[in-house]
Order: structure tokens, then sequence, then C-alpha cells
């Protein structure tokens, strides 16, 4: 089957795209103290020149006090890290590449394998990153206007930095997350509720702040999932009625794009037919959609983190997909970690030339 589709131009507001390959957003845990080393901007800079039509970057934590887990997770805020910034996007575009950084807070959180703590507790809509684990304290509703803000400052910086756009991270149980969902948002103030649509506040307050600082021109994604990494097969909507409650409030404030993060792209989302999360978001919305998870491999990526191999495997399912309009881009995270020409080699039909994904890839920044 072609997969000509995959490059086909892709343009939306200022981000005029290549083609449809994103490169997913993946921590990679390689910026000693918050701050993108040149070797960072090198590795972004490769994927620019294999001919990923959108970079994402790993996600970078706005500017609060516990906003990370991990002393190497980039920060987007203070001058030492924006420089590093400034040098990732600059050697992106040279090398004629698009990027967004994905904007993260991550909540409530375990403590970090390396012992590392920030210098004061979590925080997070009521203390708790799933039923029973309480890790740091309950946000007060200044804690929340100030954390808005962040992520206001962090989207305005990006764009002053000449990034091509911007992805909220509002998926996989981090701060935006925790407060869409029940169990982990107890509130009883408005930043709660019963239901679904209830819990979008922040994160419509969150993404009203960012468009009043981008202005109506700069694209914004947010990253949503359905499932929790410590439930797989959660789903925090569980009807296309419910979905629709969810994602409307969030298109409404002033989203463009919904990245949909499943494990298995080829799952449907519900019961009436086969679309994925991401056909379905589409449909709901009417915005365009990146699809996600497990393109042209054979496993997982929770399977990665407990060291798991995966081969490569055919685009088919996902070009059938693409063409029947089900969604608009296509995210793609291992694959890309692995082999920066990962994109080049698909278009130039070089398939035995794939190397697939092996853990070791994790502990390096692969540059060739
Ligand atoms: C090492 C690694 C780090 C990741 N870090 C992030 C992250 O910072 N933000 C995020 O939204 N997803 C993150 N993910 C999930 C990926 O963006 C992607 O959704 C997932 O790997 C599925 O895509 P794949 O099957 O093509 O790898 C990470 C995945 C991996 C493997």
């Amino acid at each position: 089957m072609s997969t000509n589709s995959l490059f086909t131009p892709f343009n939306l507001k200022t981000l005029n795209l290549k083609n449809r390959i994103v490169m997913a957003p993946m921590t990679r845990s390689f910026s000693p103290n918050g701050v993108p080393t040149d070797e960072v901007a090198a590795y972004y800079q490769k994927r620019a020149e294999g001919e990923v039509g959108l970079l994402l970057s790993e996600g970078t934590v706005i500017n609060r006090p516990s906003s990370s887990n991990d002393a190497n997770v980039p920060h987007f805020y203070g001058d030492q890290a924006l420089i590093g910034w400034k040098r990732v996007i600059d050697e992106v575009h040279t090398a004629g590449g698009k990027m967004g950084p994905q904007i993260w807070h991550m909540g409530i959180m375990d403590n970090h394998q390396s012992g590392w703590i920030p210098p004061v507790p979590f925080e997070g809509p009521s203390g708790l990153n799933r039923p029973g684990f309480s890790n740091g304290t309950t946000m007060t509703t200044k804690d929340i206007e100030n954390t808005i803000l962040a992520f206001g400052q962090a989207a305005a910086d990006a764009k002053r930095l000449g990034f091509d756009c911007i992805e909220i991270h509002g998926a996989h149980d981090y701060l935006i997350d925790q407060f869409f969902w029940e169990a982990t948002n107890l509130r009883t103030d408005s930043y709660g509720g019963k239901t679904l649509a209830d819990r979008t506040r922040f994160a419509v307050e969150v993404i009203k702040e960012i468009r009043k600082q981008v202005g109506e021109d700069f694209a914004i994604i947010i990253r949503l999932s359905q499932f929790k990494p410590s439930d797989y097969n959660f789903k925090l909507a569980k009807t296309p009625q419910e979905m629709e409650a969810w994602l409307s409030p969030l298109v409404d404030a002033g989203v463009d794009i919904l990245h949909c993060s499943q494990r298995r792209f080829w799952e449907p989302e519900f019961e009436e037919n086969d679309l994925n999360f991401a056909g379905w978001a589409k449909k709901i919305t009417g915005k365009p959609t990146i699809t996600v998870g497990s393109v042209g491999l054979s496993s997982d990526f929770f399977g990665a983190f407990a060291g798991e191999s995966s081969q490569p495997t055919s685009l088919d399912e996902l070009t059938r997909r693409l063409d029947r309009g089900d969604f608009d881009l296509v995210a793609v995270g291992r694959p890309l970690l692995s082999d920066p020409n990962w994109v080049t080699k698909i278009k130039s039909g070089k398939m035995d030339q794939l190397v697939g994904f092996s853990k070791e890839a994790l502990g390096e920044l692969v540059l060739v």
C-alpha cells in the first residue's frame, strides 16, 4: 500500500508542514539542572534533517517550584534553559524543520528513582496521583491562578524564541489530567465537579491564557489520553457524548489541534465503529487531530519501559485510516528516538533498513 498520503503538506494558521509525520514528545532526561545541552539541540536537529514534518519536544516544565520530579527534565523558564531552547529551534529551522515545545506540569508524582526531590512538595488538584496515592499538597486558588499564568508565560516565550506552535501536555495523569480525573480531583470549588465537563475548567483557563499570550494565528495543540499509566484500560470519556462534553470546551477555549494519545492506534475507542480516539475526536469537534501509538512497531510503549524491544511492521492500516480522513497527522515516538532517518527511509521505500526499537536507545541521544 502507498505511503503517499503521509507525504502531503499540512497547513493550519502559521503552521506549514511538509508532511504528516510528527515526532511524538519523549522525555529523555538529558538536560542537567533543566538546561537543554548542545547534544539535545543536535538530537532534534538530526530529526529535522531527517524530514520529520513537525517535532514536538520532550515534556518541558513551566515555572512552578514543583512542576518536575526529575532534575534532568528540561525547564521552559529561566535564562539558561531558554538559551538552550533557542539553540534547539534555530538548529531545527536551519535544517528545514518545524517544532513546538510540549509544555508540562507533572502535578502530583511518585518521587524519582534518582532520589532528587523538588524544593517544595508536589502540587495537584487534591494531592493525589491515583486512588489511594497522595504525595503532595492540594492547590489553593492562588496556586491555580499562578500556574495558569506560568503556562501562559511559557507559551509566550515559545513564540518569542521562534517556535512554530506549542503543545499543552494534558494527558497521562499529569497535572491537567489530574484535574480531569474524578479520582484525583476531589475539589468542591469550581475547579472540581461531578461531571467531566465540570472538571475541564482548569484546562480551559490554561488554554485561554495561552491564547491570550500567543494571539490568534499561533497553533495550539493539546495532548489528551483516555488511559492512565496506572490503568491502561481506563476511559475518562465512557461514551461519545461524554467525549463531546470533554472536548468541546477545550476547542471553544482556543485549541487548534487535538493530539489523541493511545498505546495502539488501531484500537477502536467505542463499540459503534472502528474509529480510534483521534478519529472520534475529529468527528466530534471537526478539528484536526493527531494519532499516535505503535505506528510501524510490533509492541507498545509501556513494553518499552519494561525493557521490551520492537520490530518494524507495516504502515498499511495507518494509511488506510489516514486516507479515510480519520485524522490529519501521525505522531511517531520510539522509531524516531532510535533512528533520525526513519522518515526518509519510509519516503524512499527502504523498509528493509528500518531498525525498530531497542531498549538500549533509551540510554543515549541517538544522533546517527
Ligand atoms: C522514552 C519515552 C518518553 C516519553 N515521554 C513523553 C512525554 O514527555 N510526553 C508525552 O506526552 N508522552 C511521552 N511519551 C509517550 C510518547 O509520546 C508516545 O505517545 C508513545 O511512545 C507511543 O508512541 P510510539 O508507540 O510511536 O512510541 C514517551 C514515550 C517514551 C517511549
